[in-house]
Order: structure tokens, then sequence, then C-alpha cells
């Protein structure tokens, strides 16, 4: 059993956690999210697993539209874009991070969504997050 899931399972709120398994792009693990979200009054989404842009644009076009009114799409690590040249940084994070995703995705969703970061701007925050702003269900 890897790590993660021996945490989980030993945390104190375990059993208000469910899990569905698989990738986070995958259609079937998708599926499943969508249809555990179906008619919950106030859905928040937190991402926070492969970072690459082409990764997280899959992910905010998948799950954005779950997300409530006055509620956020959350894409974790943002800060990737500025770290690439620290000890266990990548180069490659440089061209392919979180960020640039949630920065393009309301260009390709002008009407229904925003994007902004959780830094205070001269610093990347900590945790490093990058915040596309919410919008009600149902988005173009
Ligand atoms: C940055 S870690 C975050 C883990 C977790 N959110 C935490 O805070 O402990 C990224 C996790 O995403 C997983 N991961 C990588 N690619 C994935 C994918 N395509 N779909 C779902 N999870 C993925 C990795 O195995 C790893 O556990």
């Amino acid at each position: 059993m890897n790590t993660n899931r021996k945490n989980i399972d030993a945390h104190p709120l375990r059993k208000r956690i469910d899990m569905i398994e698989g990738s986070s792009i995958a259609p079937e693990v998708i599926a499943q999210v969508k249809k555990r979200a179906e008619g919950a009054k106030s859905v928040a989404v937190f991402l926070d697993s492969n970072h690459s842009t082409e990764h997280v644009a899959a992910e905010l076009e998948a799950y954005a539209p779950l997300v409530t009114p006055g509620s956020y799409i959350v894409a974790g690590d943002g800060a990737q874009a500025f770290v690439s040249d620290i000890p266990r940084g990548k180069p490659e994070w440089k061209e392919s991070n979180p960020l640039i995703a949630i920065h393009d995705f309301p260009k390709r969703h002008p009407r229904s969504s925003k994007s902004t970061t959780g830094s205070n701007g001269s610093a990347p925050a900590n945790p490093p997050t990058a915040i596309c702003a919410a919008f009600p269900r149902g988005c173009t």
C-alpha cells in the first residue's frame, strides 16, 4: 500500500472521505466524480495531481463545470512556474505548469470564469496556489 493511502486510511476524518481511484482525467473517473457531485449544494474542487499545463487544462475542462456559484476550483503548485531552478526543481516546469492552464482557461470561457493567484503578487504564495474563480454550473 502506498504512503498516501496509508495516511488517508489513518486520518481522523477518514469516514468523511470517499475515494475514486484512477487518473483524474480518465473518462470513467470524471464520470464518477460528476455523479458524486450531482445535486450537491456546494462544490469546490482542488486539483493536485500531475502539474503539467496539459493535464491541469484537461482537469479544468472536466471539473470546472461542477463548481457551484460562489465557490472555486483551485490548482495547487502554481509556483512551479517560478521555482524550476531550485534543488529538486525541474527545468520543464518553466514551460509547463498549472499557472499557464489557470490563466488560459478564462480566455476559453470568458463568460463564466476568471483567474486569480493565491499570492500577494510579489512572491509565490505558500502553499503556492493558483485559483480559477468560480462560475455557475453549466459553463460554456
Ligand atoms: C503533488 S502530489 C499530491 C498528493 C496529495 N494531494 C497530497 O497532498 O498528499 C501528486 C499526486 O498525484 C498523483 N497523480 C499523478 N498523476 C495523476 C493522475 N493523472 N491522476 C491522478 N493522480 C495523479 C501522484 O501519484 C501523487 O500522489
